[in-house]
């Protein structure tokens, strides 16, 4: 897993290669430092030689300001690598979901994709960054610490030798009932995000349905939850930490007992002893290091694996096999024999054989849930069909770029949504070198040039996020004009004027009538009054064609229809 996420830092690898060398540099000094204090003590001042004092005292000094310098160094060139690491993970992921087809993003909800790209690629990019430090560091200081230990005194090394295994076990006893513990944290605070970001995501439906203390309940409990299972994982550590310190004491009485019935007997030196106490310092400290870069790496096990799954996940709808040069050469649309599931569930397509013309304009109409929307997302390769053929200007659509595809193929989705912006910047997604008469023209056409002009700040006024500041049936408008803006080949509106009056709504069809000749519309709708004058209507049921035809012929010809109609003809006399 780790192999995947290597290539990352492909750019940081110098730094990732110094840092070490600069941490080598530096515990070779910093171990060299008590043996020369144990000079200074034993050669200065029992033998009172003052030369000894200044020469070995000169040499520490400098093998300290190495050190440090080294340190500096280490830690800077760590934190560049780590953070660029973990910078590009993040473009790298980020990226990748945005070649993600809409079947791709079905699988992971948007709030662990978040999770994702913060959470865990911090969590990664820390443990790299420590790693990087630590992981030469602590097994290089422990071995060279018990080696000047062992030069200076091999008997008394002895004691290093019977409590050192004994840590290295109670560590992995630790790290082992720590992992499970953290992990169980982790999940928890994956429930925690996502539930956090549905309730901010759905703010306004909590508050009018007045679900704030259900809510807050619900938030209580993730929050418990969470925060038992940290205190859990936590607490191992409160023990551990003071548990290090307990052995490391009982570590320096055992060599202070020891080691002063071999001064006694002349065995061994004053200031070998204070140097043998350093030692021991340096030792454990290295081995609490191993711990943390153990338990550490343990931990950010979840994230990469969380992240891998990211990485893995193949979009399944790409360029491969497309021809960069072919351009949609008109707006006719043919489905041939199309059978169409989600995931793994049952078609929800099934069999449909329609031939649009270029130019022509279709209207789809059927019960929610007959799959007019699947049908149609179909066209612009949102999704792709699992069998059968879908051909778009004589071609079949795979043959053509996504770019290309999708340049004439212009969708407004049923659940559109608007940017954080000006108007302008946003009916720009339709075609960044739009004039600003274009944009006035496509407006007008969408019947939102009258209310946009309303607006103090006109085509600037800027919008709030989703595009909360215009009504739902203004945002309508906007996103059909910014589809416009596209120039399509292929307009589809699927049910994109919902929550636009009636009146608007005609004034809208007539205005498409005369934008493009040319231009093949498909128009998704519950109204029969927003399709009757369509050339031609397709009536779909549970995912089947029922019937196709003009619509005074499907009043004669199909039930489905029929029923339609009188039932929208009672509901508007009784208006
Ligand atoms: N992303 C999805 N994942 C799984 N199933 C889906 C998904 N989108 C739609 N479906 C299912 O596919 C079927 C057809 O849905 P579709 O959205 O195409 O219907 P529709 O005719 O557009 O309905 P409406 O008039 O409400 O927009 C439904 O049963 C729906 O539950
Ligand atoms: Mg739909």
């Amino acid at each position: 897993m780790i192999k995947k996420l290597l290539p990352y830092s492909k750019k940081y690898i110098p730094y990732a290669i110094l840092s070490p060398l600069f941490i080598v540099c530096e515990v070779m000094m910093e171990v060299r430092i008590p043996f020369t204090m144990a000079k200074i003590v034993d050669y200065g001042i029992m033998r009172q030689d003052i030369s000894a004092i200044y020469s070995n005292g000169l040499v520490m000094v400098v093998m300290a300001l190495i050190s440090l310098v080294c340190g500096a160094l280490a830690a800077r060139f760590a934190a560049v690598a780590g953070i660029g690491f973990g910078s590009e993970v993040r473009k790298g992921v980020f990226g990748k979901i945005q070649d993600f087809s809409f079947s791709n993003t079905d699988k992971f909800s948007t709030a662990s994709l978040i999770t994702r790209l913060t959470t865990d690629i911090n969590m990664v990019q820390n443990t790299f960054m420590m790693s990087l430090r630590m992981f030469i560091r602590a097994p290089l200081m422990l071995v060279s610490a018990v080696t000047y230990a062992t030069r200076i005194n091999s008997k008394l090394a002895a004691v290093f030798f019977a409590v050192v295994p004994l840590m290295a076990v109670v560590m992995a006893l630790f790290g082992g009932i720590a992992f499970p513990r953290f992990k169980v944290m982790f999940e928890k605070y994956d429930k925690f995000n996502s539930s956090v970001q549905e309730n901010l995501i759905a703010i306004r439906v909590v508050k009018a349905y007045v679900r704030s203390k259900f809510e807050k309940e619900k938030f209580k409990d993730s929050n418990d939850d969470l925060k038992k299972a940290s205190v859990n994982a936590e607490k191992l550590m409160t023990v551990a930490s003071p548990f290090m310190m307990f052995m490391m004491y009982s570590c320096i009485v055992a060599v202070l007992w020891f080691g002063s019935r071999l001064i006694l007997g002349d065995q061994m030196k004053v200031g070998e002893l204070a140097s043998f106490i350093s030692y021991i310092t340096q030792i454990l400290m290295s081995l609490m290091m191993l711990s943390v870069v153990f338990v550490m790496s343990v931990i950010s096990r979840a994230s990469i694996t969380r992240l891998c799954e990211i990485i893995d996940e193949v979009p399944d709808i790409s360029d491969k096999g497309a021809d960069p040069s072919l351009e949609v050469a008109d707006g006719s649309v043919e489905f041939k024999n199309i059978y169409f599931k989600y995931g793994d569930g049952k078609y929800i397509l099934e069999n449909i054989n329609l031939s649009i013309s270029s130019g022509e304009t279709i209207g789809i109409i059927g019960g929610t849930g007959s799959s007019k929307t699947s049908l149609v997302q179909l066209i612009p390769r949102l999704y792709d069909a699992d069998e059968g053929e879908v051909i778009v200007g004589g071609r079949h659509v795979k043959d053509y770029t996504l770019e290309n595809l999708r340049q004439s193929v212009s969708m407004t989705l049923q659940k559109n949504l608007l940017f954080s912006g000006t108007i302008e910047q946003n009916l720009r997604w339709g075609d960044e070198n739009a004039s600003l008469d274009e944009l006035r023209k496509v407006s007008e056409i969408a019947q939102a040039d009258n209310f946009v002009s309303e607006f103090t700040h006109g085509y600037a006024t800027e919008l709030g996020q989703g595009g909360v500041n215009v009504s739902g049936g203004q945002k309508q408008r906007l996103c059909i004009a910014r589809a416009l803006l596209k120039k399509p080949k292929i307009l589809i509106l699927d049910d994109s004027t919902s929550a636009v009056d009636t009146h608007t709504d005609s004034k809208i069809r007539e205005g498409l009538k005369k934008f493009r000749s040319g231009m093949t519309t498909i128009i998704i709708a519950q109204r029969i009054h927003s399709i009757e004058s369509a050339d031609r209507i397709v009536v779909l049921d549970n995912g089947k064609i029922d019937s196709i035809g003009t619509h005074s012929e499907l009043l004669k010809t199909s039930e489905i229809y029929k029923e339609v109609y009188v039932s929208q003809l009672e509901g508007s006399d009784e208006d």
